[in-house]
């Protein structure tokens, strides 16, 4: 934590693990601006299909890159992408949009692309007079704000994981992207030393909240960096 009490939260993990819905709760618990980057994949890669390339055509996605136009705008605590100055819509959501993003978000050009504007929300929410930045995704303990204040890695046994995208009515192999992100060379998915492990499979939102949040005021009270496991094998 730096002296102005700016606190910035970290939030990585697989897909379906819990990470956006917990990230919203404690944005709104702790007036912190809330940044989903999975959806700056999403955006990119459906403007890349919009656009006609076929995923597998790097070069020319990456010569497409700069002719792509993205910015921000803040609702409440939320931040969203825009792409052409508009928030996208499900567009991003969508089965074809879920069935390409691993392999877009596998480019290093991309990743590199998003990096800048990735790190550049921790001035726009001070400015913005946030107290702090919860970003959630796959690589932001890891390569976006590696000395986050706090570092959380979600988890969820699948089985759970594939039930809840279905809830959302989604068509998503879950699966496949956590192994395509699990396993491409550039800032893959995975959990680094010092983050603090949740298990979200047997916790409600609030409870997983609950506890992310004790520790946090803990942690601001007397400052060691935290280094815990939470929610493992808590069946409630
Ligand atoms: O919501 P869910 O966890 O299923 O996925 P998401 O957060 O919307 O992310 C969609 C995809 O974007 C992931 O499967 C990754 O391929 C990619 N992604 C990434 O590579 N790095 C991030 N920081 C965030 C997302």
């Amino acid at each position: 934590m730096k002296d102005d009490n700016f606190i910035i939260i970290a939030v990585d993990g697989g897909a379906a693990s819990g990470k956006s819905s917990t990230s919203k709760l404690l944005s709104k618990r702790l007036n912190l601006l809330y940044v989903n980057t999975g959806s700056h994949y999403r955006t990119l890669t459906w403007a890349i299909l919009k656009a006609g390339y076929s995923v597998t055509d790097v070069d020319p996605i990456v010569s497409h890159l700069k002719a792509i136009d993205i910015g921000t705008r803040i609702e409440g605590k939320e931040a969203h992408i825009t792409l052409d100055k508009r928030i996208p819509g499900q567009e991003i959501r969508s089965e074809q949009v879920n069935e390409a993003v691993s392999i877009v978000a596998a480019i290093p050009e991309v990743r590199l692309f998003l990096l800048t504007y990735q790190r550049s929300y921790e001035q726009l929410a001070r400015e913005a007079g946030f107290s702090g930045l919860i970003m959630e995704g796959r690589d932001i303990g890891s390569i976006i704000f590696p000395d986050a204040d706090f570092r959380f890695f979600m988890s969820a046994d699948e089985g759970e994981r594939t039930r809840r995208r279905r809830l959302e009515g989604q068509i998503d192999s879950i699966q496949k992207r956590d192994q395509l992100d699990t396993k491409r060379k550039t800032a893959p998915l995975t959990y680094t030393e010092g983050a603090i492990l949740v298990d979200t499979t047997y916790l409600s939102l609030n409870e997983v909240a609950d506890k992310m949040t004790s520790l946090i005021h803990l942690v601001e009270k007397t400052d060691p960096k935290p280094q815990e496991n939470l929610g493992k094998n808590t069946k409630s």
